[in-house]
């Protein structure tokens, strides 16, 4: 069959499709004709139905890899889950480390500043946006003492670093921006700040707090 002048590749298409040669048509033509079009019963093409046949052994392969477990690495639930917690757990540690890094503290986890150099950065930080509110003494303004011991949102650090990140619904802004370790800073400021004598001091607000 094969004509002498034939290239490889003619030969490779005609193995991977099988079709019919335009001269055996008639052969393969099926009754169906619709409006002039008709149909010839042409085997499948041998490429698609390897294709179809790697897709099969792929499926197989890869419910075993993913679902089955039947490597047996990590747990019973199959590999997908076990590989979500190792990537999370990886994750955690490089946030935690990263925070650690940077200083980034959030509301549950700062601390009171007491070196000095951290207390002079808080001092600026408050000078520059606070002092406004809060005058320059922390006697209060506009805003509450901040020198007295009584508190309208809590009086330990972790207080009052939520409500200087957060700000409230009465006037005191959000102070997000500032950064976790800004924030850190000018809360251990305000802190330091108990019990000083400022010079026109607001009448005291809110609840008794003393341990700040
Ligand atoms: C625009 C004015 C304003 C500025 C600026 C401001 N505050 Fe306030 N602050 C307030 C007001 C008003 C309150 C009282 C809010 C309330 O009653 O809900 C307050 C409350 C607070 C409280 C809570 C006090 C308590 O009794 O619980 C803290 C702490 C505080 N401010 C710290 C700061 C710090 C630190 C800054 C600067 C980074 C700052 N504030 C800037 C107006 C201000």
């Amino acid at each position: 069959m094969a004509k002498k002048n034939e290239s490889a590749l003619d030969r490779l298409i005609k193995k991977l499709t099988k079709a019919t040669p335009i001269e055996k048509e008639s052969e393969v033509k099926l009754d169906h004709d619709f409006d002039g079009i008709q149909e010839l019963n042409n085997p499948l093409p041998p490429w698609w139905t390897m294709g179809f046949i790697i897709t099969v052994i792929m499926a197989v392969i890869y419910m075993g890899y993913y679902f089955v477990n039947f490597y047996g690495k990590g747990s019973t639930v199959g590999w997908q889950e076990t590989e979500l917690k190792n990537e999370y757990a990886r994750a955690n540690k490089a946030v935690e480390a990263y925070k650690k890094a940077h200083n980034l503290v959030d509301e549950n986890t700062v601390t009171l500043l007491k070196d000095k150099k951290a207390l002079e950065e808080g001092k600026q930080i408050y000078i520059q946006n606070c002092a406004a509110c809060h005058r320059a003494d922390g006697g209060g303004a506009v805003g509450p003492n901040l020198t007295d011991d009584a508190w309208l949102y809590g009086c330990d650090i972790k207080s009052v670093y939520k409500t200087i990140l957060n700000g409230t619904s009465k006037g005191m802004p959000t102070w997000k921006h500032l950064g976790a370790d800004k924030i850190q800073k000018v809360a251990s400021y305000v802190l330091s700040l108990q019990g000083t004598k400022p010079a026109n001091p607001k009448a005291a607000e809110g609840k008794t707090c003393k341990n700040g």
